[in-house]
């Protein structure tokens, strides 16, 4: 399959607008010849308008790590998806399983954004992912089907093939944990099929990110399945250095 490889850094809620300037400057100053996969950072909402200043016009994307599934209006605090438009995004994280835990979001709100994402032009990365105890019962693979499907059956064909999904089982989520390649490999492709359900052969064009405790130590060997195409990486994409050695061990 031709499709795009992507490696995402999400950020979390870490770094102040100055912080994210000397990372953009001391990143793209490594990653700038990378050509061969697409480049993602996903910032906090305040440091976006400043990273915009820094990345225009270079090779690496920029992205949100949430919004609102509303377009405007009466939501106390909350960011839409044009005013991510507005300071460049073109990627936002969509039920990261930190949202969906701590802040109650369900797959049906999930499913709002997606759509809302999508209705204005930017790319969702949406994430889906079990927990342990859904591990140890055996019932991983039924769960992430259903989280995958629930977000994306009300989808046209056509916007299905501009998003990103990430598998990010939440017992490897910064815990140092990863899954191994196998496993990351068998819930990509339970993934893949559940979107040639919704979408048929085209889901070959999806890229699937794996995510949870990536490292440039441990990309290259997740890289070579053939359903992974890509990583969602949080902790280690904070430092400038290392995340862009990790890109280049995963190209
Ligand atoms: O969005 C990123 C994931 O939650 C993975 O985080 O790489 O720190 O395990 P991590």
């Amino acid at each position: 399959a031709n499709r795009r490889k992507v490696i995402a850094g999400n950020w979390k809620m870490f770094k102040t607008v100055s912080e994210a300037e000397d990372y953009a400057i001391k990143f793209l100053e490594e990653v700038k010849d990378v050509t061969d996969l697409d480049v993602v950072l996903c910032a906090p909402f305040t440091a976006l308008h400043a990273l915009k200043n820094e990345l225009e016009e270079s090779i690496v994307h920029l992205g949100a790590q949430n919004m609102a599934w509303a377009e405007e209006g009466a939501y106390t605090g909350e960011i839409s998806a044009r005013m991510l438009l507005d300071v460049a995004c073109t990627y936002v994280i969509l039920g990261h399983s930190e949202r969906r835990e701590m802040f109650g979001e369900t797959d049906q709100d999930i499913a709002k954004k997606v759509q809302q994402a999508l209705a204005v032009g930017l790319t969702p990365i949406f994430c889906c992912g079990e927990n342990l105890k859904l591990r140890e019962e055996g019932k991983a693979a039924e769960w992430v089907k259903n989280q995958v499907a629930s977000a994306l059956s009300g989808i046209s064909k056509d916007d299905l093939l501009r998003i990103i999904v990430a598998y990010e089982p939440i017992w490897a989520i910064g815990t140092g944990k990863t899954a191994s390649s196998q496993d990351a490999q068998e819930m990509c492709a339970n993934i893949r099929a559940t979107l040639t359900e919704l979408m048929g052969s085209a889901s070959e064009n999806v890229p699937i990110l794996y995510g949870g405790s990536v490292k440039a130590e441990n990309i290259g060997e997740l890289m070579q399945e053939p359903d992974v195409d890509g990583a969602l990486v949080g902790g280690a994409s904070l430092d400038p250095l290392s995340f862009a050695k990790l890109i280049k061990n995963a190209s």
